[in-house]
């Protein structure tokens, strides 16, 4: 690598007249866009024109990126015009895009031509891709879910696009201390994200307050109250070798000049001369602020009200701009209805967040556009559609009925009469489920003090399609969470199992595997259709694709041990076992058990005699993930990881053996490196309560072994890997009340090795912090958040077992390469573009319509 300096000179003088700065937005060649990238850095001026520094040069390449995206962007814009075809709209309260550098270039499929001019230019294209700070707009798998689908939605042409909010500082940046975890700011924006466009000519008024006013023919209207305007930024999404570029559109909230009053400020009442303008800033400022004051509970509100409202006036919007046009062009064939918008327009709520989309759709159909209530009740109906992403009781969210009333007063008058009609609906129709009416109601007021309204049955009621994101947790909503629906609106449960995007998780981010799987294959046709992976699986046994494999999991090894090194100072062996946990750390999730696994190998190994401990497999465990920052045993449990990393690495007598690394501030682009370096990874939920995960997917992805339960999709990757080549413990999800109500009657039995690494750990082997509100999180049950309500207890003796197998397997190197192999090779049905085929077919009813 050239130093900085000579790079400064070697860009600006030399190569800047070999090659000149010349646009060139469709430059396929290296030479010429080493001149577009130099162009930028000349005429793009962010930063002094005499500096070419990585930094510098990351904004140039991706502006010469961008420009070829906007070329295509404006091609498929002018395409759909043409065509007038169905669209969805995915709405998301959280997109985790990570970087978009490689991911552009990659879907572009001009890498090369990208490494090549960089190099021309004094630079590695890696180093450039790692300046990019990461659009880290979502919290965990649900966020990054959108992300992948929207890779796949472009990827399989489908008119379908992304709406989501701006945040400024996103969730939070996460800082490791020897207190435990901080959180800053997320700083994307601090400088500017080159990705975005912002459209200056797409901007929407949204209200919040003010009161309902009712005509004298009985019409309604919400008038007064705060209005601000809902602006907009596009990001282009590409698809992988295909001309078709969506768009992910995220609002941001704007006061306008009108709203800033001069008066006050000369008046040097300068706070409250721009109070529309602060509150319109508060809106995009973090993902998921703190809800425990009723300030933060209206904030929350109006953040998920801007994404409905703004989104749903451009559904509308767009398809009034159809029926104008499509009057234009067929006169005389009669104007098109209300009634048609389904088919032109679907919409995906993600989870509950977007739920006001419905009332909101209702709202501008009522009262905007003049219909009566059955039928905006049969478009909403037959637009809407709902996909539920947990069964974690507090993540069906409730929102009082008394603050919904103030802030959304006309929508409040709508979920009432959706209420009212429901409920005839049921006295009239279904008498049978009179005795259930009061759990499958959308209001809840049964505390007066406090009523609410049920969001999830909100959806439920008002969507045409429900589906839950893996088999099993598809079932467990219409056995469960939603039966009584079920027996009301049986054909409006479905199921999409979740999947990933294999470019991002395979293709860019391990170029070795996937260039050693093209080779085998002798096609790289498995990146858009990942089933052929199943040819793999003629090769398990054959030794030169093994040594070609460990050779390169090797290099991602080493690759992953110098990035730790670097973020925690721990130097890691690569030929220990790598195995890893990352997610959100969450008690379901069960971290806890992991660590307290560690501690108890820990605490083994130092029983050992020098001799004995020369059979152990020697291991890494890494965990990562962010803990919500009011959540304080997630927070306890990331502070016990590194407390145990501090001793355990720290001693000279068992380094060679175990190593325990908590790696700071999980990302995706932290992802990116830890996944394709992964040998062994855990996914260890409490059966039933992880709906899917998508982690799984991409670790198997990349051939890695699971260790886990059976839960969310983990049933269906060991399905699809077979049986052999997973590592299963744990009850299952029919066992887990029965288990749940033995331990609240104190009937459980702990095993010795439960009590030994949690008596370990109060003896202070990892320093004198009181660990014990945690460890008490593990006796008993007397309901969800009180006690071993997750079962680590009941789990923890055939989750240790299952860690001996996995000891006893990678021993003998040949069978854990297979192994390896055949997880890849069964990762086929985990493709996000067989997720989103099926949506299109099955749920949107929308149609590729590709860009020529
Ligand atoms: C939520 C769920 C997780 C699922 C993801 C995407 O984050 O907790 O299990 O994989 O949504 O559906």
């Amino acid at each position: 690598m050239t130093t900085a300096t000579e790079s400064n000179s070697a860009a600006h003088n030399s190569p800047a007249t070999k090659f000149p700065a010349i646009a060139n937005p469709t430059a396929e060649k290296s030479s010429d866009i080493a001149s577009n990238i130099n162009y930028h850095a000349k005429y793009s001026p962010h930063f002094s024109p005499l500096k070419f520094e990585p930094e510098q040069a990351f904004y140039a390449t991706a502006e010469s990126i961008r420009d070829c995206l906007i070329q295509h962007w404006n091609e498929t814009y002018l395409h759909f015009h043409k065509v007038d075809p169905k669209q969805t709209y995915y709405l998301s309260m959280e997109y985790l895009q990570g970087r978009a550098l490689t991911n552009a270039i990659g879907n572009l499929d001009i890498l090369d031509a990208y490494a090549d001019a960089l190099n021309k230019l004094g630079h590695e294209l890696e180093e450039i891709a790692e300046q990019e700070k990461d659009a880290a707009l979502g919290n965990g798998g649900l966020g990054r879910l959108a992300s992948c689908f929207l890779d796949s939605m472009a990827t399989l042409n489908l008119p379908a696009w992304g709406y989501g909010l701006r945040y400024k500082y996103g969730l939070f940046k996460q800082r490791i201390t020897k207190e435990g975890q901080g959180e800053v700011a997320e700083d994307w924006l601090e400088k500017f994200s080159p990705w975005e466009v912002v459209r200056h000519d797409v901007v929407f008024p949204v209200r919040f307050f003010g009161h309902v006013l009712v005509s004298n023919t009985g019409s309604r209207k919400w008038v007064g109250g705060e209005v601000l305007q809902a602006l907009a930024y596009n990001v282009p999404i590409p698809g992988y070798k295909t001309k078709n570029t969506n768009s992910l559109r995220l609002w941001e909230a704007k006061a306008s000049a009108d709203d800033f009053n001069l008066f006050q400020f000369n008046d040097g009442k300068y706070e409250s001369a721009a109070e529309l303008h602060s509150k319109a800033q508060q809106i995009c400022a973090v993902l998921y602020p703190g809800d425990a004051t009723e300030d933060g509970k209206i904030l929350r509100l109006k953040q998920q009200f801007f994404l409905c409202s703004a989104s749903l006036q451009v559904c509308c919007q767009t398809y009034m701009d159809i029926i104008a046009r499509f009057k234009e062009r067929r006169e005389g064939k009669g104007p098109w209805k209300w009634s048609e918008f389904p088919s032109k327009v679907a919409v995906q709520l993600n989870d509950t967040h977007p739920t006001l989309a419905i009332p909101e759709l209702m709202r501008l159909l009522l009262d905007d556009e003049g219909l009566g209530w059955d039928e905006a009740w049969d478009v909403t109906t037959r637009t809407i559609a709902y996909t539920n992403h947990t069964v974690l009781p507090e993540a069906l969210e409730k929102w009082s009925q008394i603050v919904m009333r103030k802030l959304l007063p006309r929508h409040m008058e709508i979920i009432e009469e959706i209420d009212k009609r429901f409920m005839a609906m049921i006295h009239s129709s279904r008498t049978d489920m009179e005795s259930r009416l009061s759990s499958m109601r959308i209001l809840d007021s049964s505390n007066p003090q406090k009523p609410v309204v049920r969001m999830a049955n909100l959806c439920v009621v008002s969507s045409h399609t429900v589906n839950g994101v893996a088999q099993l947790h598809s079932d467990i909503l219409k056995s469960e969470l939603f039966a009584d629906y079920v027996s009301i609106w049986p054909a409006k449960f479905q199921n999409k199992t979740n999947g990933i995007t294999p470019r991002r998780w395979l293709r860019f981010c391990s170029p070795e595997l996937s260039n050693i799987i093209t080779k085998w294959l002798k096609t790289d046709g498995w990146v858009t259709k990942l089933d052929l992976l199943t040819g793999l699986r003629e090769f398990a046994d054959n030794e030169d694709l093994h040594a070609e494999w460990a050779s390169a999991k090797m290099a991602n090894k080493r690759r992953l041990a110098q990035y730790v090194l670097q973020v925690t100072g721990v130097s890691i062996d690569p030929n220990s076992l790598f195995d890893i946990q990352v997610k959100r750390i969450h008690e379901y999730k069960r971290q806890l058990m992991n660590i307290l696994g560690a501690v108890y190998r820990y605490k083994k190994l130092k029983e050992m005699s020098p001799e004995e401990r020369k059979k152990a497999t020697p291991r890494t465990i890494m965990f990562g993930g962010k803990a919500f920052a009011t959540y304080t045993n997630a927070k306890r449990i990331v502070k016990l990881v590194n407390d145990v990393g501090a001793v355990v690495n720290n001693d000279p007598e068992i380094s060679n053996y175990l190593k325990v690394v908590f790696v700071p501030n999980y990302n995706v682009s932290v992802a990116e490196v830890l996944i394709p370096g992964s040998e062994l990874s855990q996914h260890i939920s409490t059966a039933g309560m992880e709906a899917s995960g998508t982690s799984n997917m991409k670790f198997s992805l990349n051939g890695c072994i699971i260790i886990g339960t059976l839960d969310g999709a983990n049933v269906e990757i060991r399905e699809e890997v077979g049986e052999e080549n997973f590592f299963l413990f744990g009850a299952t999800a029919d066992e887990v009340p029965r288990l749940r109500k033995e331990r609240e009657d104190g009937l459980f039995k702990p095993d010795p090795r439960f009590e030994e690494a949690k008596q370990f750990i109060r003896s202070g082997a990892f320093g004198s912090y009181d660990y014990n509100p945690l460890l008490e999180s593990l006796e008993g049950n007397s309901g969800y958040g009180r006690g071993d309500y997750f079962l680590v207890g009941y789990d923890f003796p055939s989750y240790m077992d299952a860690q001996d197998r996995v000891d006893e397997a990678y021993k003998d190197q040949r069978r854990w390469l297979k192994m390896s192999i055949l997880s890849t090779a069964g990762s086929g049905k985990f493709s996000s573009d067989r997720t989103i085929a099926q949506y299109a077919k099955e749920i949107w009813k929308i149609e590729e319509c590709i860009v020529p």
